[in-house]
């Protein structure tokens, strides 16, 4: 048991750390390149030239206009990727420890308030740097905003401004203070998820025609539909518990008849419709990043249910309706 909890601490402590060092560095070295890159034009019609009008997939093409930034924008997505094994590995072995798992891992850190933790974890890189980054980057390539990239940037503010704003405040928590080791451990790879789709879609030269293509419609159908099931499920959560509560109970009703997690099921078919929308391997990798952490969560959250109440509905599944 202690050699577990040991074992524990230093390989979350390893991950973190390295996390953070490789985050620092690129980091730093990606607001250097943004901030000083020369102006280069690059003509809004390159997307026409792609087939179908598709934009490129892997790498917007103003971006190529500079060396340094078109290597640092791969080198993040191969940190995403990682962060995504990393997440799916540990995740995999055991639940972060927050809330009904809190008790099972230790962690390191000072105790933070929660809800700070959480506003500042989201609300910093989801609203604040995004917003920045997306703004910095079509002023230093030198484009004209597009007005697809301007609709997907309210997509990802619509979100994130809830996320970092409103939930944290809302939430009726159980415990009020979490690890500073957790608060880091959203708010270092949502940094880096954040600098990327900044850069993604305020690079992308999308066409006005990008609105009416089967990426952009079922991607921004999808980020709707996810949005409400989301919001829905966390509010039928917060209802669950009065002002000041602690206990658990089952929660009824609506998808929650069908999965235990219906929350973390929004989640991930929002951000499976952000990538479709944006047709960028930045959202794609946040969307991987995301499921790496939710769907062993939600797996962790079913069988906490299944132990702790004898009469939990038996045809509930963890995440997918009829399915698992
Ligand atoms: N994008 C990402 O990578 C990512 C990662 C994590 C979370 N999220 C999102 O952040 C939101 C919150 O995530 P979470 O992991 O905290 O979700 P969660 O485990 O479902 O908990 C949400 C809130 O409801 C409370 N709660 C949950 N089940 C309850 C029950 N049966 N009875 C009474 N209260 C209950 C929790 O209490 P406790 O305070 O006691 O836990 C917590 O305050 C979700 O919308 C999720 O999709 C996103």
């Amino acid at each position: 048991m202690i050699s577990t909890m040991i074992s524990t601490t230093i390989s979350t402590t390893i991950s973190t750390t390295i996390s953070t060092t490789i985050f620092t560095t690129v980091f730093m070295t990606v607001s250097t390149s943004v901030f000083t890159t020369s102006s280069t034009i690059v003509p809004t019609s390159t997307l026409d030239a792609a087939p179908g009008g598709a934009p490129p997939w892997l790498i917007p093409p103003p971006l190529l206009a500079d060396d340094q930034l078109a290597r640092l924008y791969l080198a993040l997505l191969a940190i995403g990727a990682a962060l995504a094994v990393i997440s799916l590995a540990s995740q995999m072995r055991a639940p972060t420890p927050y809330g009904r798992h809190a008790s099972r891992e230790p962690a390191w850190g000072p105790q933070v308030p929660r809800r700070l933790a959480h506003a500042l974890a989201n609300g910093l890189p989801g609203v604040g740097l995004f917003l920045w980054l997306y703004i910095a980057t079509y002023q230093s390539l030198g484009l004209t905003p597009t007005v697809v990239g301007g609709a997907l940037l309210l997509l990802w503010l619509a979100h994130f401004v809830h996320r970092g704003l409103v939930h944290p405040l809302v939430t009726r928590y159980g415990a009020r203070a979490l690890p500073l080791e957790l608060g880091l451990s959203a708010l270092v790879p949502l940094t880096i998820f954040a600098t990327l789709n900044a850069l993604a879609i305020a690079a992308m030269p999308y066409p006005d025609a990008w609105f009416s293509s089967p990426y952009f419609l079922i991607g921004a159908l999808l980020f709707a539909v996810g949005f409400v099931l989301n919001r829905h499920a966390d509010r039928a959560l917060r209802q669950l518990r009065p002002p000041g509560g602690r206990d658990y109970a089952i929660p009824r009703g609506g998808l929650f008849e069908w999965v235990s997690s219906p929350n973390y099921l929004g989640e991930l078919i929002m951000w499976i419709g952000w990538s479709l929308a944006t047709w960028t391997a930045a959202g794609a990798v946040w969307t991987l990043y995301v499921a790496a952490t939710l769907v062993p969560r939600a797996r962790d959250h079913h069988l906490w249910y299944q132990e702790r109440f004898s009469d939990y509905p038996a045809r509930r599944r963890a995440l997918i309706p009829f399915t698992w």
